[in-house]
């Protein structure tokens, strides 16, 4: 069985990768760089000995979709390219559209010239807005998203519910992700990103680097345990292995559209976080008490039950070890 994952070198798209070419699907992947490193295709091959048929280029990019179906048998495409930056978004609201919802409709109409028909789409957590009860299942109303990054995927989960009631053979499956941490155990990947970061676990890792000075915890009078933000830290490993329980799903069932959240169903505040952070990597992280920023809110975790029950996947990593693959990877610099 043959996949297709776009955005494949990305941070999810690679450990997904590596989790399927180890259970044994053949993999072709597409991606442009825009937020990765070409090293990441020989690091997954120096984890799983195995290789993608890997293609270079932009998913907005009609004739390398077409050249890509044409050459290869697909059975199933895995859809991680986009743009996730919250605060870029709101400056280039124009470019996240274009990257995040054209492409998705390049994606699907050469999916369906080309009769492919399944299909596992990267969502967030961010489509429930200010969430209104914990924990969030997928009942949970969504909308009121506050950022171009946030309204592209509900854009998205829009026009895949409607083409999944046209297309009564068209297959599709959501998932939510909440707040995907860590890395591959190999410490060959892992999240890497550009510049100064915006989340939590990545500007963590970068103090306990000497690379930045000290945390700034945006505020803590949250109505939670401790005053700071709760949130549903997820290992990035449990998550790609999802994908493969998500394959399987869509390989036998009749209805057209599956939408799960893929959390732990715990949350943990930002100073849990770094406590654990610091106790497991016997490290001092400091950090300094500073305004809320602005669209955060006090806690945000999954009722991820209904993952495991119909997909019969459920998160088996912890805080700790979130903890210390994410410092482990940091400490590489590839
Ligand atoms: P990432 O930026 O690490 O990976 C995305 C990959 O897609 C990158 O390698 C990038 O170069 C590529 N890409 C972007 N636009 C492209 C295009 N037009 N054509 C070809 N390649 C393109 O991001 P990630 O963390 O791996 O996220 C994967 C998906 O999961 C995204 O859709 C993201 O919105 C979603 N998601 C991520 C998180 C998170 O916290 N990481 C949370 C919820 C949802
Ligand atoms: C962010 C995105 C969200 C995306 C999610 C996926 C924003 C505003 N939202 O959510 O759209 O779906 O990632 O992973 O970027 N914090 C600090 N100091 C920091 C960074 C974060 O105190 O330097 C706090 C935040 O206030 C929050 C928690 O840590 O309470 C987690 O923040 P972050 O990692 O940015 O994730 P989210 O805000 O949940």
């Amino acid at each position: 069985m043959k996949v297709f994952v776009t955005g494949c070198t990305g941070y999810i798209g690679s450990h997904t990768c590596v989790e399927l070419l180890e259970a044994g699907y053949e993999v072709a992947g597409l991606d442009n760089f825009s937020n990765s490193k070409k090293s990441v295709l020989d690091r997954i091959k120096e984890i799983t000995n195995k290789e993608i048929k890997f293609y270079e280029g932009d998913m907005l990019d009609k004739n390398i979709l077409e050249k890509i179906f044409s050459e290869n048998k697909i059975d199933i495409v895995i859809d991680f390219a986009a743009y996730k930056s919250v605060g870029d978004s709101v400056q280039k609201p124009v470019e996240y559209y274009i990257n995040n919802v054209s492409s998705v409709l390049t994606l699907l109409s050469v999916m369906q010239k080309y009769n492919v028909k399944k299909l596992l789409f990267s969502s967030s957590a961010t489509v429930y807005g200010t969430p209104e009860v914990m924990p969030i299942t997928e009942e949970a109303k969504v909308g009121g998203t506050t950022n171009p990054y946030g309204t592209s995927k509900l854009y998205v989960e829009g026009i895949l519910k409607d083409l999944a009631y046209a297309d009564k053979d068209f297959k599709i499956c959501v998932f939510r992700y909440f707040n995907p941490v860590g890395a591959h155990p190999s410490y060959l990947i892992g999240e890497d990103p550009l510049g100064v970061p915006a989340n939590l676990m990545p500007y963590i890792c970068k103090v306990a680097t000497k690379e930045l000075p000290y945390l700034n915890v945006f505020g803590n009078d949250y109505n939670t345990l401790d005053g700071t933000g709760v949130r549903d830290y997820i290992h990035v490993v449990d998550l790609a292995k999802a994908h493969i329980n998500g394959i399987e799903k869509l390989n036998n069932t009749d209805k057209n559209l599956h939408i799960y959240n893929l959390g732990t169903g715990k949350g943990y505040s930002v100073l849990e976080m770094v406590k654990t952070f610091e106790k497991v990597n016997n490290i001092k992280i400091d950090y300094r008490i500073v305004e809320r920023r602005e669209g955060d809110v006090d806690e945000c975790y999954a009722d991820s039950s209904l993952a495991e029950k119909e997909l019969n996947w459920y998160a088996t990593l912890g805080l700790e070890d979130m903890c210390r693959d994410a410092y482990n990877f940091s400490l590489k610099k590839y």
